[in-house]
């Protein structure tokens, strides 16, 4: 079985798999370093062939379970697919930590709060296989105590849909 761990850059995804992957197989997907393409300066982010992610990632026989983990993870074929989710200032606060620049702290806020991730999960996959964890108030071991009980099959109430939509009305 595969699982998707995807989400905002900085929701957690590196820290949670980190965990999980002393008792579950991982795959990063960043690691994948013959998949860029190049480098966008001004996203300060490679631009990713995902045609050949999929194709890695097909390859991967899976009758364990692994955990494919990226901002594209939702993209490839999988069984199901967790997105973390984190409230926007919080999210602000984990990136300035990181050094960012402005603009792309600017974006990742949006793209969040906007919920990009969440739709095009569901664009892809039924409601019932897309799962969302909130990482804003909880620490990396919890959030990976909560993504292994999804994996098994205990992570009912996570189907429940986050919304930080109306974050942004106090942006403005
Ligand atoms: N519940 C939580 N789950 C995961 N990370 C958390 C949590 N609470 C706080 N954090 C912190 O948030 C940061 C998340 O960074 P991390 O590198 O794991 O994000 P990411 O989703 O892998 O980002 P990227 O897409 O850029 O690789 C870490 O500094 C981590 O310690
Ligand atoms: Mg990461």
């Amino acid at each position: 079985m595969k699982v998707a761990l995807t989400g905002t850059p900085g929701t957690g995804k590196s820290s949670i798999s980190g965990i999980l992957s002393k008792k579950y197989k991982v795959i990063h997907l960043g690691d994948i370093t013959e998949a860029r393409v190049e480098y966008d300066d001004t996203r300060d982010s490679y631009v990713v062939d995902t045609d050949m992610l999929r194709n890695k990632v097909d390859g991967i026989k899976d009758e364990e379970i692994i955990i494919v983990e990226g901002h594209y993870a939702h993209d490839m074929a999988v069984d199901m697919v967790i997105v973390l989710r984190c409230h926007p200032d919080v999210l602000k606060n984990r990136l300035e930590k990181r050094g960012y620049k402005a603009s792309k702290i600017r974006e990742n806020m949006e793209a969040e709060a906007m919920g990009i991730i969440v739709d095009e999960a569901l664009g892809r996959y039924p409601e019932n296989k897309v799962y969302e964890v909130d990482t804003s108030k909880i620490n990396p071991e919890e959030g990976a105590a909560i993504v292994e009980k999804i994996i098994n099959g205990r992570g009912e109430e996570y189907l429940k849909r986050i919304s930080y939509m109306e974050e942004i009305l106090k942006w403005y």
